[in-house]
């Protein structure tokens, strides 16, 4: 059996009894490279629906299945040592019924060896998230903005500008809280309703485009590293990563065009003397 119960990650109670102490610091990943970088750094790595996006060049999260899910999953795993692994389920693959979500659930937990999924939750979802933390599924829910919605939405609207929305943002997080979730993202909501939320819920709130009130932040990395030329109101840029890759491919270019990639240093030299298995 390969996969097991990791002591030295961080775990869902941990993250839970961080409401109202000490910020949760999140930020998604997809691949193994990039989790073993945030895996120090940060405490709750989200391996997001926003893939679909970022990774598959998709306009919205709804193309994302299952199977996608499940494959980046496994290789944030296999990069991440430390922090807590929260996989999201895709469009489709939970709203149907808990059942269906809990088939779903299963699959992302067994497979990847995450420790927890996330859904964006509306309508008759918080049921479902009861049903699936009865059945030893922690789960993660998602108020505000949600992403999958986009096409009821006309595209990624801000919530709470508007007395109804915010009501409907409200009573989501409370259901969500009642339903057992273990924390819940704020996603694109007006600050003071984000700052309401986390008042009035339980457990910790994890903001985007929320507010620093929350119990603890997210973004989507490469967002965050500057990987595309365009950068949404809620985040801030910490690093240039397009321009990084811009400036050392531009010599890399010249050079293969000029002949002078690959040097002397970057080539192998016939050997008189020894053998392959040898391994010099
Ligand atoms: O899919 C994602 O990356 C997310 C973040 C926006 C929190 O849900």
């Amino acid at each position: 059996m390969s996969q097991h119960i990791n002591s030295s990650r961080l775990t869902v109670p941990q993250i839970r009894d961080r409401k109202g102490k000490e910020k949760i610091v999140g930020l998604t990943a997809h691949n193994a490279p990039m989790a073993a970088v945030l895996d120090p750094l940060v405490d709750l790595i989200l391996v997001g629906d926003s893939l679909g996006m970022v990774v598959h060049g998709l306009p919205t999260t709804v193309g994302v299945t299952l199977d996608m899910m499940i494959m980046h999953g496994r290789a944030v795993m296999r990069g991440s040592t430390r922090a807590l692994v929260v996989v999201d389920l895709p469009f489709g693959s939970y709203e149907r019924s808990p059942q269906q979500a809990h088939d779903s659930a299963v699959r992302v937990m067994q497979e990847t060896a995450c420790q927890a999924v996330k859904v964006e939750a509306g309508g008759g979802v918080p049921e479902t998230i009861e049903f699936l933390v009865r059945r030893g599924i922690p789960v993660v829910g998602h108020v505000g903005l949600r992403p999958q919605a986009a096409n009821v939405d006309g595209g990624f609207k801000v919530k709470g500008r508007w007395a109804t929305e915010r009501d409907s943002a409200l009573a989501d997080a409370r259901a969500v809280d009642r339903a057992g979730a273990f924390a819940m993202v704020v996603e694109g909501v007006a600050r003071d309703l984000a700052d309401e939320i986390t008042r009035e819920v339980s457990i910790p709130t994890i903001g985007i485009g929320a507010s620093p009130s929350c119990d603890g932040q997210i973004l989507v990395t490469d967002d965050m590293i500057g990987l595309f030329d365009w950068t949404p109101k809620f985040v801030r840029r910490y690093g240039a990563m397009r321009d990084l890759v811009s400036q050392a491919v531009q010599p890399y270019a010249a050079d293969v065009r000029s002949g002078a990639f690959p040097g002397a240093a970057e080539m192998y030299n016939f050997k008189s003397k020894g053998t392959a298995a040898s391994g010099d």
